[in-house]
């Protein structure tokens, strides 16, 4: 029963090893204001060891969907106010995660002139706009090498602004096919200058990004997630020596901040890159093994019997289930998470999944 004794990662206390999974729920307003009910959300599942929000915007042109929420000013910034506050008084602690989503937007989601990316190349698919309607994918403006210093700060602004509203940390958003992952990948970066090209170049500004980060409000409190060969969003990694090599070369370069964690999302935790990765990292390290089979209670605790990484992300059960810690160490069932409202707006399907003691 090791998955529910404390750990520390960095500068955070878990009570136990079971972490919330980042999740993109859209109920913010169209502003991208937090609100009551997402606070009422994550403080009913402060028993996880931790939770992580769901991905969050630093800038307007990097907001991916509508109803997303961002950090980009103090009204924000007041309505995560009222989630940190919520999870602190059910004795939780939360981390949020900052997604600069690169080019899975659109000008019609961000209501800026241009969305950017590594390198001017289009995702080949459609998103949906608030009103429903399906858009094509934007074509990015390649940020010049001037502007990396504009969205770096960025994330150290939204980094300052997430502290000061009561969070335990943040995490850096580099999986998925968003910003700080389309730089990793040779599909999606296809730059010439300090940042593209090799596999080291295409690591550059993750690095950069986790160095400014973790210098303005302490390594102790950052963590950053990353995905490699998850082939998502059309950012490919499909060269098993490029990944490692791309890879290695981030963990490297981050291992001596003395992060707060890293946590890898992969189809197989256990295998020689994830290990790899892991024993170069040197520090706690949070696994996932992604969207093929959702996390079950027996996968979770071999993970950590196993020694496998040292705590377990775990994102759909903790949908459907808020005392999902309660259920699993009781053996007790679960609720099933109904797909219909994942990215509804309002208390359904969000604040509503009852409790066992119900
Ligand atoms: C509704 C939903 C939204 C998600 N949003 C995010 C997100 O904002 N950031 C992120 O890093 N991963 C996101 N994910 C991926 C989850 O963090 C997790 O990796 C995935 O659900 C697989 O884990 P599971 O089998 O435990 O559900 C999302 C997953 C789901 C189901």
């Amino acid at each position: 029963m090791k998955l529910f004794s404390p750990l520390a990662a960095g500068d955070l206390e878990l009570a136990n090893r079971l972490v919330m999974a980042p999740m993109t729920r859209l109920r913010s307003d169209e502003r991208g204001v937090p609100n009551a009910l997402m606070a009422e959300h994550y403080a009913q599942r402060a028993s996880m060891g931790l939770i992580v929000s769901e991905g969050v915007f630093p800038s307007a042109e990097s907001r991916a969907y509508p109803g997303q929420p961002g950090i980009t000013d103090d009204e924000q910034a007041a309505g995560w106010r009222l989630v940190t506050d919520a999870v602190h008084a059910a004795s939780g602690r939360i981390v949020m995660q900052l997604m600069n989503g690169g080019r899975v937007t659109t000008t019609g989601i961000t209501g800026t002139d241009r969305i950017v990316a590594p390198s001017a190349i289009a995702i080949d698919g459609e998103t949906r706009l608030a009103d429903g309607s399906k858009a094509r994918y934007g074509l990015p403006h390649a940020l010049t090498t001037d502007e990396l210093a504009t969205v770096k700060d960025e994330f150290v602004a939204a980094a300052r602004r997430a502290i000061d509203a009561g969070f335990d940390g943040v995490e850096l958003h580099s999986a998925n096919g968003y910003l700080l992952h389309e730089f990793l990948s040779p599909a999606s970066n296809t730059r010439t200058d300090a940042y593209g090209g090799s596999p080291a170049a295409r690591a550059a500004f993750v690095i950069e990004v986790a160095q400014a980060v973790a210098a303005e409000v302490g390594a102790g409190r950052v963590g950053n997630r990353i995905s490699p060969s998850h082939n998502i969003q059309d950012v490919l990694e499909t060269d098993p020596a490029d990944v490692l090599a791309t890879y290695g070369t981030l963990v490297d370069a981050i291992a001596p901040l003395g992060l707060a964690y890293l946590s890898i999302l992969h189809a197989e935790p256990a295998g020689s890159l994830v290990q790899e990765l892991r024993t170069r990292f040197g520090g706690t390290v949070i696994v996932n093994s992604g969207f093929g089979e959702v996390t079950t209670a027996d996968e979770a605790h071999a993970l950590i019997d196993d020694d496998v990484a040292d705590a377990v992300a775990v994102g759909r059960p903790v949908i459907a289930n808020p005392d999902l810690v309660e259920r699993w160490r009781g053996g007790h069932d679960l609720n099933d998470v109904d797909q219909a409202t994942v990215y509804a707006s309002g208390a359904e399907g969000y604040t509503d999944y009852p409790r066992l003691s119900a």
